[in-house]
């Protein structure tokens, strides 16, 4: 007797579960409520050997660029998830819909600027010089493309495409220029004498040269540029969303203390 009540409880059951589930066709198609809420994830790629925007602390990532995503992200309501990808493949698996967006201390560039949108600009950086205390380089007049000396660069970052430039153009010609996947690698290769010169950006800079003994900046340094976050030209939802928080995040102060959190004033 148990036994046929608990075949005719599951089948009860089982009943009311198709039916709760039923197409609904019958029924106005409101939302369906009693469903968990589950956040959306808002997809953040990005090269994480680039402090102090982001790099890894351990198994997480931390940074500027991190931190303002993160509260991107808490305002959009989703919940944020970091790739972390060779900085030359960003701007094409945004293109692609492959992530949501690129936020990796990225310059917006003409070139750029074809594939991907950029939201408004929340930081600025400067190309800057990183040296040998050592080295016979003492300015950027002693730069020379004329084949006496590698420079360094992480590969499809500005700093690679200005130093890759021919020498009427103002760079350094691409067979002086040696590409690295990270800054860091470029860093490292410097230390060990394979170049003579690395050009990168000037807060990650200052991270490489007080973390590495034995580096220092030249004085002086190139145009300023933006950085933004790159978006696909398609999503211009997310680009509204994303500017109108990077709005509020900038008037209320989170911007700033975050870089100042990063960048202590010198
Ligand atoms: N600002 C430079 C550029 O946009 C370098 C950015 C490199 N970023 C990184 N996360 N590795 O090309």
């Amino acid at each position: 007797m148990k036994k046929v009540l608990a075949l005719v409880l599951a089948a009860l059951m089982v009943f009311s579960l198709v039916a709760c589930s039923g197409s609904g066709k019958d029924e106005t198609s409101a939302p369906d409520t009693s469903a968990p809420e589950e956040k959306a994830t808002l997809v953040m790629a990005t090269n994480a050997a680039f402090p102090p925007y982001e790099f890894k602390e351990g198994d997480s990532f931390a940074g500027i660029d991190v931190e303002i995503a993160g509260k991107i992200a808490e305002k959009l309501g989703m919940t944020l998830e970091i790739k972390d990808v060779e900085f030359g493949s960003i701007v094409g698996g945004v293109q692609t819909g492959k992530f949501d967006m690129g936020m990796a201390g990225m310059t917006v560039t003409d070139e750029r600027l074809k594939s991907v949108n950029f939201s408004d600009s929340y930081a600025t950086g400067i190309q800057v010089v990183i040296v040998k205390e050592d080295s016979a380089i003492k300015s950027l007049d002693d730069l020379k493309g004329d084949g006496s000396m590698k420079f360094g660069v992480q590969q499809d970052t500005t700093g690679d495409i200005y130093a890759s430039d021919t020498v009427e153009n103002g760079g350094y010609g691409k067979d002086n220029v040696v590409r690295y996947k990270t800054g860091a690698d470029a860093v490292q290769a410097l230390k060990t004498g394979k170049v003579d010169a690395v050009i990168i950006d000037n807060e990650p800079a200052k991270s490489f040269v007080s973390a590495n003994e034995g580096l220092s900046i030249l004085d002086g340094s190139w145009v300023e540029e933006n950085y933004a976050i790159a978006i696909a030209k398609e999503n211009t939802e997310l680009l509204e969303k994303v500017n109108n928080a990077l709005k509020e995040l900038t008037a209320d102060g989170t911007v700033k203390s975050i870089i100042d959190k990063y960048i202590p004033a010198e």
